[in-house]
């Protein structure tokens, strides 16, 4: 994150604002502190909007802004609070008096592995991943998470071996990290995960037909024509060809075998 020149920032004013907090909702202005520094945002720009407003442009840690990629996990704390936030920095809302801090990363140690040559055996994932045996179920990653999964709950599942249910209890995972960020016993939650959800693929569900199919015609370039001819329509062709789009019938699918 590094900040543009252009933008003039207000700066605060010493001690407490005189206002009372009610009166400064009402104005619709929040007042926020980036790296120590005070900004008055508008109330309900998301803290990645209130960075930009505020003068900084994004360099990383910031991707698809609708909740998806994972790259913004932001950690806050709000004027008098014990407690620390976690959340997306893209979802998430500025709150009056909240502090935010820029962080170097989000641990992200990663097994190497093949996984054309592992085992789906019920130690796999603590194979590669001995640190989940640690877990003190304080729980705390699961409050960490913002897309409300029971991460602690995946964890018990690697620990037990049932991968099927780790990749399942996981699936909305967007690797964001603020699990790991909290872990007391440094477990990268989202890499055990993710480990669990290939084997699962792999090894695990049945294959699907559809998929063998359609990825064989990708390999015989298939679609390469029709590639070319999207690649020269503007956007409102696209969007008629779009609206126009035949729907595969669910009867197909089904007949499919999947
Ligand atoms: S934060 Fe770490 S130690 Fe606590 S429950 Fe989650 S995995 Fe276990
Ligand atoms: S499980 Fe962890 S990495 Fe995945 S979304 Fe939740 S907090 Fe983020
Ligand atoms: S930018 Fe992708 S989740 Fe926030």
């Amino acid at each position: 994150m590094s900040k543009s020149k252009q933008v003039v920032i207000e700066k605060k004013k010493t001690g407490r604002a005189n206002k009372s907090e009610d009166d400064k909702e009402k104005q619709g202005v929040v007042e926020v502190f980036i790296m120590g520094k005070s900004y008055r945002v508008p109330a309900g720009l998301t803290i990645m909007k209130a960075l930009e407003y505020a003068g900084y442009r994004f360099i990383r840690g910031c991707g698809c802004r609708a909740g998806f990629c994972g790259a913004c996990s932001t950690v806050y704390r709000i004027e008098d609070e014990q407690k620390l936030g976690f959340d997306l920095a893209c979802q998430k809302l500025v709150e009056d008096k909240m502090y935010l801090v820029q962080l170097p990363f989000v641990p992200a140690a990663k097994a190497v592995y093949d996984i054309n040559k592992l085992e789906p055996s019920d130690s796999v994932l603590l194979t590669y991943y001995p640190e989940i045996a640690r877990c003190v179920s304080c729980n705390t990653c699961t409050k960490s998470c913002p897309q409300d999964i029971e991460v602690m709950k995946y964890i018990q599942s690697a620990i037990r071996g049932d991968i099927a249910k780790c990749a399942e209890i996981s699936f909305d995972c967007i690797q964001c990290g603020l699990c790991a960020m909290r872990c007391p016993a440094d477990i990268k939650h989202y890499h055990v995960a993710q480990l669990a959800r290939r084997i699962r693929g792999k090894y695990l569900d049945p294959k699907s037909k559809n998929l063998a199919k359609r990825l064989k015609e990708i390999e015989e370039r298939k679609f390469d024509e029709e590639i070319e001819k999207l690649m020269k329509m503007d956007k409102k062709e696209i969007m008629e060809l779009y609206r126009n789009r035949k729907i595969e019938a669910e009867e197909s699918v089904i007949a499919g075998g999947d």
